[in-house]
């Protein structure tokens, strides 16, 4: 079980995706909790605005620093939490953050806003996080994309299997996949998967996924750990390549 809590001024945004799908069961069996916290809500004024001129001039206002320090007071237990706050110049979220964050018990997101946060913040989280270089106009998305890879991983949420074999295990994509029929539009199966030959199949799995990481994502491919065998397939996709 990990407790997310979301600090937004529009939670209204996370419906869709917590009440679909994969996350909507996770919630149900409770392999993962999910509170939005609306910290509008946490306000001082009395036209509950949360945000303020800058110091020192400059276009546009800031979210002050305050309703999200007293929205973030009231979450139980906080000392023991992983606190984020999404913004694009955090660190970039992938894969082995997805797996990091999935083994921890409670993780509070604050979402940045693209007015920008009065920097005061930094007293009160533990990291920024980026999902990638280009700019949103809120943390929303990114809170979103972070819920959904992490919640994946947690114990149960889906089968072993299917994250077993999946792209980014050892910095390799995943191997093309087919399903019926054999022939579409005259668009065959390579034969190797129809043949029922077990070892081949494998063989040809791994080949593959060394070949697409090859193609599409080099910077990767210096990353994995190849075994011997595996060095020798990247041999031979260069030397097809080259013929
Ligand atoms: N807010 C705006 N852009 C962002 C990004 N790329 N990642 C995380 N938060 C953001």
């Amino acid at each position: 079980m990990i407790r997310f809590d979301i600090l937004t001024l529009f939670p209204e945004m996370f419906t869709g995706i917590l009440s679909s799908s994969i996350l909507k069961r996770a919630i149900e069996k409770k392999q993962i909790e999910v509170n939005l916290i609306d910290f509008r809500e946490f306000s001082t004024n009395k036209h509950h605005t949360v945000d303020d001129y800058a110091y020192g001039g400059g276009a546009g206002m800031l979210i002050s620093v305050e309703p999200i320090h007293l929205a973030l007071k009231t979450i139980p237990n906080l000392d023991n939490a992983h606190v984020i706050l999404t913004s694009p110049i955090g660190k970039t979220f992938n894969q082995e953050t997805a797996k990091a964050y999935s083994e921890k018990e409670h993780i509070v997101i604050i979402c940045g806003h693209y007015e920008g946060i009065d920097d005061r913040i930094h007293h009160y989280i533990d990291e920024e996080v980026s999902i990638g270089d280009y700019v949103l106009t809120g943390g929303e998305t990114p809170a979103m994309i972070i819920v959904d890879a992490v919640s994946r991983l947690v114990d149960g949420v889906i089968s072993s299997d299917s994250i077993k074999d999946e792209t980014f295990n050892n910095n390799l994509l995943e191997y093309p996949q087919y399903t019926r029929p054999a022939i579409y539009d005259g668009h065959a199966v390579p034969d190797v998967l129809i043949s029922g030959h077990h070892a081949k199949i494998e063989e040809f799995k791994k080949y593959e996924s060394i070949k697409r990481t090859y193609k599409y994502r080099p910077d990767l491919l210096e990353k994995a750990n190849l075994s011997k065998e595996e060095l020798k397939m990247l041999e031979a996709i260069k030397n097809e390549e080259n013929n």
